[in-house]
């Protein structure tokens, strides 16, 4: 009992807002009381997120969505600890909505600001709910705009051993769905679609560099000069075998991100492995690592759904280990778009 009584109360506000997600969380030492977001499906029409949009949508959307959070758990603003905000990597416009709407809050409230990287917070979205990796372990980080592998060796101390050459892991699904003509952004059909279909109907090509980074360029090209070169030899055949191929094209793109980790964790002897960001929903993903752990004798760790994609309750995680290293940011600071890990 004493000691409970002595234990600290820590309730973080986060807010997340570096692309196309307005999200807010509230939570009480590292328990999640509420996670709204708030979409931006006005993109989908132009194939990809246009900035200056996302800017005013997220100013459209950000007191609602504070609002709502707070109302969901009924915590009064006056209560909160600290305001933790993503502050980098991402669109620098839709980043100064959250983040001066953030110094703004927590000024009048006179609490600690806290500065988040995004994609620090996609890993730590693993600590929101147990089954816990335990340090160090390694997280595949897979989003709409970044591949890196991580060697975690603390909540605030990671080193990247390797990133993509060119396209996001996200970016590979969105443009091959373009390519196969499904709707933006294309990750989610592509895994709905390979679901139904035979992952073995087409070989793409698989790349594995030996210096173990990746690369989906060549993947990418490979599915447009087989899409063109069946409707001219072979009308119809992509609309009859779209699942097919959606299931092959995924399945290369599996096989691609899961090399390197295999690599990584033998050569480290880790034996906690997670997978994080939007295309860690992947079902295909989460199957294959599955299994690679199963036969491995690797603990898998995959997030919940509702923390693979944007979401604030990451932000808050990061928030709450920030704050328990009395970790503050100056309200003067400035966005990143280009914040490293
Ligand atoms: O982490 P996230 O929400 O935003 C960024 O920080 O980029 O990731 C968005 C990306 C998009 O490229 C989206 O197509 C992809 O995650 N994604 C998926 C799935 N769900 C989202 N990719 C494959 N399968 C999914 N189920
Ligand atoms: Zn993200």
């Amino acid at each position: 009992m004493k000691a409970q009584m002595d234990q600290e109360e820590i309730i973080i506000l986060g807010i997340e807002s570096s692309c196309d997600e307005t999200a807010a969380a509230l939570m009480h030492n590292g328990h999640v009381l509420a996670n709204v977001t708030a979409l931006q499906p006005e993109h989908g029409v132009f194939g990809g997120v246009i900035p200056e949009l996302a800017s005013r949508a997220h100013q459209n959307h950000i007191v609602q969505v504070v609002q709502e959070a707070f109302h969901q758990s009924k915590i009064q603003k006056k209560d909160i600890s600290a305001v933790a905000c993503t502050s980098g990597p991402g669109l620098l416009g839709p980043l100064l909505v959250g983040l001066s709407f953030s110094k703004a809050f927590a000024w009048a409230l006179q609490k600690p600001l806290i500065s988040v990287n995004h994609m620090e917070a996609h890993i730590l979205a693993h600590f929101i709910d147990a089954p816990q990796p335990a340090f160090p372990f390694l997280c595949l980080t897979v989003s709409g705009g970044h591949t890196q592998l991580v060697l975690v060796k603390q909540a605030n101390s990671f080193e990247v051993l390797s990133q993509t050459m060119d396209d996001a892991a996200g970016e590979a699904f969105d443009k091959g769905a373009k390519l196969m003509g499904l709707p933006y952004p294309g990750g989610p059909h592509v895994d709905r679609l390979a679901a139904e279909g035979n992952p073995h109907f087409h070989s793409f090509p698989v790349s594995k560099r030996p210096d173990q980074q990746f690369t989906f360029s060549g993947i990418k090209t490979s599915l447009l000069y087989y899409l063109r070169e069946n409707e001219l030899k072979r009308p119809g055949f992509n609309a009859l075998h779209k699942a097919d191929i959606a299931a092959s094209y995924q399945h290369a793109l599996i096989q691609m991100l899961l090399y390197p980790l295999e690599q990584a964790a033998m050569r480290l002897n880790i034996r906690h492995i997670a997978i994080a960001g939007g295309v860690s929903a992947n079902k295909g993903l989460r199957a294959a690592l599955t299994k690679l752990g199963a036969d491995r004798g690797w603990a898998i760790f995959l997030p919940d759904f509702a923390y693979c994609t944007d979401n604030a309750a990451m932000i808050a995680m990061a928030g709450h280990f920030a704050y328990l290293r009395r970790d503050f940011a100056p309200l003067t600071l400035d966005p990143n778009p280009r914040m490293k890990l």
